[in-house]
């Protein structure tokens, strides 16, 4: 993707959500508002942010696209840092099993759920992902994302976690949207390993690992830590080792059944542990002090009928919070973060302010990238929503609706 030379003036707010680090606890209210702001982009990266008179005074408007947001809140765009947005096929009447009751759990255990998926993406092509992923991509976008992680986990055999990385590498290339790749082989413990979840991680380690580590296809390692898939020591075994190979570290933690995946986060070094609505207090009390971003997952615990993980005590403790969509095929099959806006601030007590917080800097913290994305700080990339609403609060206010107006990824305007 080219970038562009732009200027936003105007701003009724400029909710720059400044910082180079996640905001922990109580530093996660303050949102760095400028009134009446203006932004200027040049080449992709941002090099001033102010009030509109001060930014202005000396700017030749000319060698620029000059956006006017008079009216309008302006933000950094959001980070979706936790999605699985490239598999095959579908499992929409899987969904209706569980609205009749079916346990989530039990359809995976019996060989449906995340294995009905693996079935599906082995046999789709490279094209077939691509063009699902692609749109996927594009409606995120239209809901104000800019950076989305993705993970494969489709295939569990190394030949088809390949296939799924290449694809959202090639889709890194030619979407606005910027695609951080995290290879999940152990999603699921594969149909050829049932019962030895111990020998398919000593099989990734030996050989899917280092494939994906030559190919350069993946900047994160994730695994499903949890009853009946992969245990804490297994987890402990494939970090530690995906540690030593130079990635960085992720987990599916504490979602069903409380494992001690959060304590886990914290003594492998994880960037983030995810999930966590079982997480104990010694968890989110470790994951304060070890700096490990807690991402929570709202539409997951409502598409599943779960209780939400303990946002406030989270933030209490001193924990940067996260939050991201899990659009995925099974238990969250969506990518609306208004929705995700409505059950943080509506369900899980969290403020307007610490949501967004949540959706911007700490998503790009939960990435490891909160120096380069997150905020609208000099020196950052170019990525801006503009809202068609003059202030931060309709993102919370106007419920479930997409109030996003404009999309700007790295200086050029992608959505108008
Ligand atoms: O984050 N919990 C495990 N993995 C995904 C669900 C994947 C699926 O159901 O396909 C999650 O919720
Ligand atoms: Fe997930």
């Amino acid at each position: 993707m080219k970038s562009g030379n732009l200027i936003i003036i105007n701003a009724a707010q400029l909710v720059t959500c400044s910082g180079n680090t996640a905001k922990k606890g109580a530093a996660m209210k303050d949102l760095g508002i400028i009134e009446n702001g203006a932004l200027v982009i040049e080449d992709g990266i941002i090099t001033r942010a102010g009030s509109t008179e001060t930014v202005m005074a000396d700017i030749d408007k000319s060698h620029y696209e000059v956006v006017d947001a008079a009216g309008k809140a302006v933000l950094p765009g959001f980070v979706d840092s936790h999605t699985h947005f490239v598999f095959g096929g579908y499992r929409a009447e899987e969904f209706s099993w569980r609205l009749r009751g079916d346990d989530y759990m039990d359809i995976m255990n019996r060989g449906g759920g995340i294995l009905s998926t693996v079935r599906a993406t082995r046999e789709a092509t490279t094209e077939e992902l691509y063009n699902s992923g692609y749109q996927r991509l594009t409606a995120m976008l239209a809901n104000g994302v800019t950076t989305v992680e993705g993970k494969s986990g489709y295939g569990l055999d190394a030949a088809t976690e390949l296939k799924q990385l290449e694809v959202m590498q090639a889709i890194d290339q030619a979407h606005p949207v910027d695609v951080v790749p995290t290879y999940m082989g152990a999603h699921a413990v594969a149909p050829e390993y049932k019962d030895r979840g111990g020998d398919m991680i000593e099989a990734i380690i030996q050989q899917a690992l280092p494939l994906v580590k030559e190919g350069n296809l993946a900047v994160f390692c994730d695994i499903f830590t949890e009853k009946n898939v992969f245990s804490i020591e297994e987890s402990r075994r494939l970090l530690t080792a995906a540690g030593e190979m130079g990635f960085k570290l992720k987990m599916h933690a504490d979602e069903i059944i409380p494992l001690g995946g959060a304590e886990l986060a914290a003594e492998v070094g994880a960037v983030s542990a995810d999930h966590l609505l079982q997480a104990s207090d010694e968890g989110i009390r470790q994951m304060a002090s070890k700096d490990v971003v807690a991402t929570l997952l709202p539409g997951t615990a409502f598409s599943l009928r779960e209780k939400y993980a303990r946002a406030r005590d989270m933030i209490e403790a001193g924990c940067a919070v996260a939050l991201a969509s899990d659009f995925n095929p099974g238990s969250c099959h969506t990518e609306s973060i208004p929705l995700i806006i409505a059950l943080a601030t509506l369900y899980m007590g969290m403020t307007p302010e610490e949501t967004i917080t949540a959706l911007t800097i700490n998503g790009a913290a939960a990435l490891d990238m909160a120096d380069t994305i997150g905020s609208l700080d000099v020196g950052k990339k170019g990525d801006v929503i503009i809202l068609k609403d003059p202030s931060y609060h309709f993102l919370a206010y106007h419920i479930g609706v997409n109030v996003v107006e404009r999309v700007i990824k790295k200086g050029r305007l992608v959505m108008d």
